[in-house]
């Protein structure tokens, strides 16, 4: 499973970078409506951080309009996908877009019909959300295993990102239930990276060492 970040936030996108692990990135409207500065240049600066598909989303609700800006965001770099909603027209989008051979990624998807049709549109990419799911009561561990199974089974090349991951229980599920890729936050990928036992791991190597260097000092001197 591949990597994804999921912010429009520069300095975070460099630091998780520096670890040699992301494949992508992914934003949203409301992702780079808390960053400042030119939206084009913030996107084509991660496309040059992350050197792998970055998804910028459409605003408009018409596929005309949809098309209309993708053309717009996909000349930005090569790297840039665009994100559609999960409607009919941006199900419509999808199909012109594939046309034009712009990569896509269909956003907002809860539900494995959602994925289907988005998939059968052309979509290079669907994203379930499953924290999303999780906060209205709904099992999305159900959901990404029907989608990643019904593409496998009916042999669907587009990839499942899975979205709007909160924890990293969210990032182990996705692993196993054999997700292309998962899109995860800084937050979350700090976390990924912790585990107590490790630090006091890391602590007790240094100080049983400098214990050792400090005794062979010693007989040094002696
Ligand atoms: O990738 C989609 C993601 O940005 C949405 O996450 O936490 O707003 O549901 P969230």
């Amino acid at each position: 499973m591949d990597f994804y970040i999921d912010t429009a936030n520069l300095d975070d996108i460099r630091e998780i970078a520096h670890w040699g692990i992301l494949k992508g990135a992914t934003t949203n409207p409301t992702l780079l409506s808390r960053e400042t500065g030119d939206y084009s240049k913030i996107l084509q600066e991660i496309c040059s951080l992350v050197g792998g598909p970055v998804s910028a989303e459409v605003l408009s609700e018409e596929a005309a309009g949809m098309v209309s800006e993708a053309t717009q965001l996909a000349g930005l770099h090569e790297n840039i996908v665009i994100k559609l909603p999960m409607s009919s027209e941006g199900l419509r989008a999808a199909g012109e877009l594939k046309k034009r051979d712009i990569k896509t990624n269909v956003t907002l998807v809860f539900s494995a019909n959602q994925a289907l049709l988005a998939a059968t549109a052309g979509a290079t990419y669907v994203s379930p959300f499953v924290g999303r799911l999780d906060d209205i009561g709904h099992d999305s561990s159900v959901v990404l295993s029907d989608i990643v199974e019904i593409f496998s089974v009916n042999r669907i090349s587009t990839k499942v990102i899975a979205a709007s991951i909160r924890h990293p229980l969210h990032v182990t599920q996705a692993a196993l239930l054999g997700c292309d890729i998962a899109t995860i936050p800084p937050a979350v990928f700090k976390k990924m990276l912790k585990h107590p036992l490790t630090d006091i791991g890391i602590e007790s190597f240094k100080r049983d060492w400098e214990k050792a260097q400090a005794r062979a000092q010693e007989a040094v001197q002696n």
